[in-house]
């Protein structure tokens, strides 16, 4: 069920030009999920440079490459969310380079000024939140058949966060282990990075604010699926990651994601 990491070099292109408002009708949903795709290459930058600093403590090799893994996956999906953010108008959004500022300098600080264990344990805390999450949302199947490019940009992603699920967990284990300065890190950074995005889908409504919905049109239901669980539903998934026995070893992925990632094998332009 999903054992292996597999870094993939993508070939998806994206209209060019796409409204700020792309899920049609729906600002809300259309701005969380912007707020994602410009947070990610911002943050996915920083996990690498954690995880390389860590590298040399790592004497385990499957813990090894597992981290070498990890970093060349994650540097596929922040180039491609680029790429994405580079195709969306958001010249009408003009707090969002000040935003961004923001959390580029936090970033870069944490590296420049913080331990590296509390850098591993933020890694840590960033992906066992949306390991669970993605998890919700994408199993038992996926998002569907004829997806728009950038919902199978998601689908890819998501499937490699599956796959590199125990890799952060493992080389925060191996190199501290330390479950309480963890746990309360961890907390720390699931307030701050989704606080943040929680601050620029707000500033993008409030520029553009939600019209009513209309009913009538059709939207996809595929859509509805890539947002951000209700916190009810996700709730038993994210209690377990803040135990102290909790493991991304002992996560079950249903066996529909590996036909997934199957086919995001085949599509790709390169595999390693
Ligand atoms: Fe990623
Ligand atoms: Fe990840």
């Amino acid at each position: 069920m999903l054992n292996e990491i597999t870094v993939r070099k993508m070939p998806f292109e994206f209209p060019s030009d796409i409204d700020a408002v792309f899920v049609e009708g729906d600002h809300k949903r259309s701005f969380n999920f912007i707020a994602g795709s410009l947070l990610l290459p911002h943050l996915e930058p920083y996990l690498i440079r954690s995880m390389k600093a860590a590298e040399k403590y790592v004497t385990d090799p499957v813990v090894a490459e597992g981290l070498d893994k990890f970093v060349r996956q994650e540097a596929q999906h922040y180039q491609m969310h680029k790429k994405f953010n580079d195709t969306v108008r958001l010249a009408g959004f003009p707090e969002l380079a000040s935003f961004e500022k923001e959390l580029s300098d936090d970033y870069h600080r944490f590296t420049n000024t913080k331990s590296l264990k509390f850098n591993l344990a933020y890694a840590e805390g960033f992906e066992a939140l949306t390991m669970n999450a993605v998890k919700h949302m994408m199993e038992p199947n996926g998002f569907g058949e004829d997806l728009p490019p950038f919902m199978q940009m998601v689908e890819w992603h998501f499937v490699e966060e599956l796959e590199h699920r125990t890799v952060t967990f493992d080389v925060y284990e191996h190199v501290f282990g330390d479950y309480l300065y963890r746990l309360f890190v961890g907390v720390w950074a699931q307030w701050h990075f989704s606080n943040w995005m929680r601050r620029v889908a707000a500033y993008m409504l409030e520029v553009r604010p939600q019209q009513k919905i209309d009913k009538t049109i059709d939207r996809e239901e595929k859509l509805a699926r890539v947002q951000p669980a209700s916190v009810g539903n996700l709730l038993p998934g994210l209690l377990r990651i803040y135990l102290p026995n909790y493991t991304p070893h002992d996560v079950k992925i249903s066996p529909g994601i590996q036909q997934l990632a199957d086919k995001y094998t085949n599509m790709a332009l390169e595999t390693s």
